[in-house]
This record gives structure tokens, C-alpha cells and sequence, in this order.
């Protein structure tokens, strides 16, 4: 069975079609990068999957079942993991107690906040930043990690709640291209291992080509092609809307 099968996803913000009958599966422990150029509606399909947005019309099925236009938090619950941006709040903490503080969130144990963090899920956090090659650091405040590892932290905590989808919009922006591409693989990796399928955006082309399954690439809204990366490389239309538009490296 798929992990996540999206039907006729529709969405538009005024006059604006961000979104048009968009139609697809990720497999578990697939990585299925979904590109486009800037605008073409990725995100709005990110957040439709994750529940930030109402779709105005289709379903999302998560493992079979339907999660459309749930909250974020009851579709976490269900099993759908996403890489947030580290908020300064915790920088003062140790990268140990900033995924134990997540372990404990996913957990709802977070009202029982005047019990210290310290030992509680340790082991838990421990393992996952071993898992993500960073149990060098776990002691570390995290306002002196280096941006690499930031986005490794942030992975690891995304992690925690066991996700069988993770949801990754553009995880390396901002990041030298050498530790995209690791950052990447080691989500490839972990993909692999826990048989979770990943859905990814991401504007470095070549990281793209190296780490996806498959390709699905949407223009205006609509889902233009669909393949692995010979055939999207190879494919005519793709290449004069998206790879001739500029967006081919880092960033925007
Ligand atoms: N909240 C919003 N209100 C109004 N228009 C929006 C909103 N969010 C997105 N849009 C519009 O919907 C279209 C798709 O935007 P979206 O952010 O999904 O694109 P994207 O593919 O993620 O682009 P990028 O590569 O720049 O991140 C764009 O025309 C955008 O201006
Ligand atoms: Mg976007």
C-alpha cells in the first residue's frame, strides 16, 4: 500500500490557481522530490499534506486512510513528520534536551514542565542523534551549532515521533552545497532503513538527481511530469519551463 496517495488536489488563493488537480503516491521508504519553479505551487502541496491549508477540493490518504483538511497537530498524531526551523527560544538548551523537549511534545508530556527535561526520553534522544551524526554534540548549546547541523537537528526531531511521511520543504536552503547533498543522503539513508516514505522539495538540481526515486514536476499548478531523472532530464517541456528558467543551483 502507498504511504501517501494524493487525489485531485485543488487550491486557489483569489484569482489564483496555486494548485490544479494534482494527483500522486509516495511508496514507503521512497524519496519522491517534487520540483517546479518558483511558484509553481509546492508549497501549497506541502501544506495541504501537512494540514497548514485547507485543500478547496481532494483527498490525502495517509496509509489508506483519509487525513484531508485535519489539523497540523492531528495529522502529526497520524504519523506525518515535517522539518521546522529552529526557533531562537531553544538555543540556550543543549541539542540533547531540544529533541528530549520534542520527544516529549510528540508525547503530549509537555505540560509537565516543572519536572526538570533531564533524563526524561534521554536514551530516545540519544539514539537519534547518533542516528543523524550528531551524538558528538548532544551537550553542545544549540546556538553555537554550525547551520549543517542545525538542519541535522532539526531532522532528528522530526524523527521522534516515528513518522511513516516526512514532509521536507527545501530542508537545505541556505546550506553549502557539499552538506546538501550529505544532508540528503542521510535522509536517503534513513528513508531506507525505517521504510518511510519522504516527499522533498528542493531548488539544487543535482542533489535532486542524486538523491530521488522519482521526479514529479509541477508547473503553474499543474503536474507537468513524472519519472526518474533520465526521463525528467531527458524531457523536452521540462526543460524549457523549469531547467531554462534560471532555477538550476542553491536557494532562490
Ligand atoms: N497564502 C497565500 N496567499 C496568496 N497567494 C499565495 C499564498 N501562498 C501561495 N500563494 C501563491 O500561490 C502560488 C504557489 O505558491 P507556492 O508557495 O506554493 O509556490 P512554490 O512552488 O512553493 O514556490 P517557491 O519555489 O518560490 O517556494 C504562487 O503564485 C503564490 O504567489
Ligand atoms: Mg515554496
Amino acid at each position: 500500500m502507498s504511504t501517501l496517495v494524493v487525489q485531485g488536489l485543488r487550491k486557489s488563493f483569489g484569482g489564483v490557481r496555486a494548485v490544479s488537480d494534482v494527483s500522486f503516491h509516495v511508496a514507503p521508504g521512497e524519496m519522491l522530490a517534487l520540483i517546479g519553479p518558483n511558484g509553481a505551487g509546492k508549497s501549497t502541496c506541502f501544506n495541504m499534506v501537512g494540514g497548514q491549508l485547507p485543500p478547496d477540493a481532494g483527498t490525502v490518504l495517509l496509509e489508506g486512510r483519509p487525513i484531508t483538511g485535519l489539523s497540523p497537530r492531528a495529522i502529526a498524531h497520524r504519523g506525518v513528520g515535517r522539518t521546522f526551523q529552529i526557533t531562537a527560544t531553544f538555543g540556550s538548551m543543549t541539542v540533547r534536551e531540544n529533541v528530549q523537549m520534542a520527544l516529549l511534545a510528540h508525547r503530549r508530556e509537555i505540560w509537565q514542565f516543572w519536572r526538570p527535561v533531564a533524563g526524561r526520553h534521554a536514551d530516545k534522544a540519544d539514539a537519534l542523534l547518533d542516528q543523524v551524526g550528531l551524538a558528538a554534540q548532544a551537550d553542545r548549546a544549540t546556538s553555537v551549532l554550525a547551520y549543517g547541523d542545525l538542519k541535522r537537528l532539526e531532522l532528528a526531531i522530526a524523527l521522534g515521533n516515528g513518522p511513516r511521511l516526512l514532509l521536507m520543504d527545501e530542508p537545505t536552503a541556505g546550506m553549502a552545497p557539499a552538506e546538501r547533498v550529505a544532508l540528503m543522503q542521510l535522509t536517503r539513508r534513513l528513508a531506507t532503513e525505517r521504510g518511510m516514505a519522504v516527499l522533498f522539495t528542493e531548488h539544487d538540481m543535482d542533489v535532486v538527481f542524486d538523491v530521488s526515486d522519482r521526479i514529479l514536476v509541477l508547473n503553474r499548478g499543474q503536474l507537468m511530469a513524472e519519472g526518474n531523472g533520465a526521463s525528467i532530464r531527458a524531457n523536452p517541456a521540462v526543460r524549457e519551463v523549469y531547467l531554462g528558467s534560471g532555477a538550476t543551483s542553491g536557494g532562490h
